[in-house]
């Protein structure tokens, strides 16, 4: 398969002089046609700013990109001209954004603005640009898609405004979506919902899909792979069945137990759930060594000491932890970070 994606070591700060805050220390991924990869991590652990950098609008300043390389198709885009940037945000790369409600403009309907786009890059009339947007929304299986093409934003449900943003990202048919946290304000049922008909449309359209997210039970299913983040970093990347199964990297095996998770009854019931230990770091003073060590109940002094680069543990298996293949043949038996820490 072909990369359609392939980010590398890309690094960006924010902020200036002691201020300053490593937002990014060297993200690296990729995404082939047709393939979705999911991005998980914390709050704060550089999800959206990854996006942003590769869409060609993270906001600089006050934010700096100060290496790295972001390539679509082979072709390398830090750096090219903005008009270049332009043309393939929406036409090849388009992003739905975390917050979905005030990405839609209230004063005009979903309509007019999914028809914008048709009129403006297509040169369509007003009447078959709105034609267009009805069946884009019909794509989204909105119900009733001649009739709802004429309502306000404020009329439609949290789902079906998110589905709007689906149809308005994929109107001018881009091979790359990027979905940032796309169901995060959604009921668990809609949620499903819409996670099913992101993967419909990467299946019907061999679309390219990243789906950002802080809760591995959303995207687990649809996953082809999982990259996790930590602190600016990617700390492990594989299939979303060996991570569940055997975890390389504390963090990561920390996260599945403090998100709910659809395959655990416990946890869909009501389960009280379990943050990691401790918060992330500061990013203007990210800890020597392991940035994970001081939430991490297995820190040796090793890892107060030595950064672990994110290895190669076999079958495309990454993790940066310099105990990972300890704890992969350890699998989920081993006591999490939680229950070392609890006692
Ligand atoms: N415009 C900005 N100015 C200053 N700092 C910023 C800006 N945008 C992002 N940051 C900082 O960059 C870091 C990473 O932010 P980012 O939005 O990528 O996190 P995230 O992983 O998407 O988190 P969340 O799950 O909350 O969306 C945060 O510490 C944030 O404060
Ligand atoms: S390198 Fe050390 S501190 Fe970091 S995750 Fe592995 S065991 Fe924990
Ligand atoms: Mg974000």
């Amino acid at each position: 398969m072909a990369a359609l994606l392939e980010v590398e070591d890309l690094r960006v700060e924010f902020g200036r002089g002691p201020e300053t805050a490593s937002v990014l220390n060297g993200v690296g991924y990729h995404v082939d046609e047709g393939e979705t990869l999911a991005v998980l991590g914390e709050s704060g652990s550089g999800k959206s700013v990854t996006a942003q950098t590769v869409m060609g609008i993270l906001d600089a300043p006050p934010g700096r990109i100060i290496g790295g390389s972001v390539r679509f198709r082979g072709e390398e885009l830090l750096g090219a001209d903005p008009e270049r940037r332009r043309l393939l945000r929406g036409e090849s790369m388009a992003m739905i954004f975390q917050d979905a409600l005030s990405a839609l403009n209230p004063v005009y309907t979903v309509g007019f603005q999914i028809a914008e786009q048709f009129r403006f890059r297509r040169g369509m009339s007003r009447k078959d640009a709105t034609a267009r947007a009805v069946e884009m929304l019909d794509q989204v299986r909105i119900p009733n898609a001649k009739q709802r093409v004429k309502e306000y934003p404020h009329q439609f449900s949290g789902g079906m405004r998110q589905r709007a943003m689906i149809a308005m990202s994929l109107a001018l048919d881009p091979e790359l979506l990027i979905a940032d946290e796309p169901t995060t304000a959604l009921d668990v049922t809609v949620q499903a919902q819409i996670m099913d008909l992101l993967d419909e449309l990467r299946r019907e359209r061999g679309m390219g899909l990243v789906l950002i997210t802080h809760d591995l039970g959303v995207v687990a299913e649809v996953a082809d792979r999982i990259a996790v983040m930590y602190a600016g970093r990617i700390v492990e990347h594989t299939d979303a069945e060996t991570l569940y199964a055997r975890p390389g990297h504390p963090y990561t095996r920390g996260l599945m137990d403090s998100v709910p998770r659809v395959d655990d009854p416990g946890h869909a019931a009501g389960a009280p759930l379990r943050p990691i230990p401790g918060l992330p770091p500061s990013l203007a003073a990210i800890p020597n060594g392991c940035p994970f060590h001081p939430r991490c109940a297995y820190a040796q002094d090793v890892c107060v000491d030595d950064v672990p680069p994110l290895r190669e543990l076999g079958d495309g298996h990454q993790a940066a932890c310099h105990f990972a293949e300890r704890f992969v043949a350890e699998g989920t038996d081993r006591p999490t970070t939680h229950e070392v820490v609890s006692g």
